[in-house]
């Protein structure tokens, strides 16, 4: 029996970073079309903001092993709707996840295939689980970064396409200086 090596690494609070991690980095031309203010993001398109990185520590796609990664989600809005994550499912649909809120305010929105949709607010020690089947994005809703750990099987993959063309049935919203998750008026099942 071969044996895998543990790893001990540190998160750094404050900036979210895992040193030796794997860097990914999502700027807002990577999320064309997710916006609902399409004006709003190409006058913002200019500048090409970072919205959020991803510092992953990653297995082979095996069945009984986990990944983890921190993301840090940039403040900011396109119009009057915060920043997110993409969101996905996972492509191994029914393979669940734990996220850990750090550093920073938003929350997480939540979605069944049939558009069913929950939004959980986090704060840092704030601990969503993700059940199997249920699509995940999170969103900035403060003016930090808003930083989080996930842990999740190193089989379950992500799966962009459904979000990404259909986008969740709730957006997360700026009204008169309040959050407001409302029905996203673009939203077909
Ligand atoms: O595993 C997760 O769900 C997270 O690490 C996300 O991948 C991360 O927050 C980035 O979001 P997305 O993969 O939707 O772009
Ligand atoms: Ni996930």
């Amino acid at each position: 029996m071969e044996y895998k090596a543990p790893i001990g690494v540190k998160i750094d609070l404050e900036t979210g970073v895992i040193l030796d991690a794997k860097k990914l980095v999502r700027r807002l031309s990577d999320l064309k079309g997710y916006f609902l203010d399409e004006k709003a993001y190409e006058e913002l398109l200019k500048d090409d903001p970072v919205v959020y990185e991803v510092y992953a520590i990653e297995q082979e796609e095996k069945d009984g092993d986990l990944n983890f990664a921190t993301t840090v989600l940039y403040p900011g809005k396109v119009g009057n709707e915060f920043f997110f994550t993409k969101g996905h499912y996972h492509s191994k649909a029914d393979r669940a996840e734990i996220y850990y809120a750090i550093k920073g305010r938003g929350g997480m929105l939540l979605q069944t295939p049939e558009g069913k949709a929950e939004w959980i607010p986090m704060e840092p020690g704030t601990v969503v689980y993700v059940p199997p089947y249920w699509a995940h994005r999170t969103v900035n809703t403060g003016d930090e970064p808003f930083i989080f750990l996930a842990i999740y099987p190193a089989d379950a993959g992500h799966d962009y396409g459904s979000i990404k063309g259909k986008g969740f049935s709730k957006l997360v919203v700026e009204a008169d200086g309040d959050v407001k998750v409302i029905d996203n008026p673009k939203w077909k099942v």
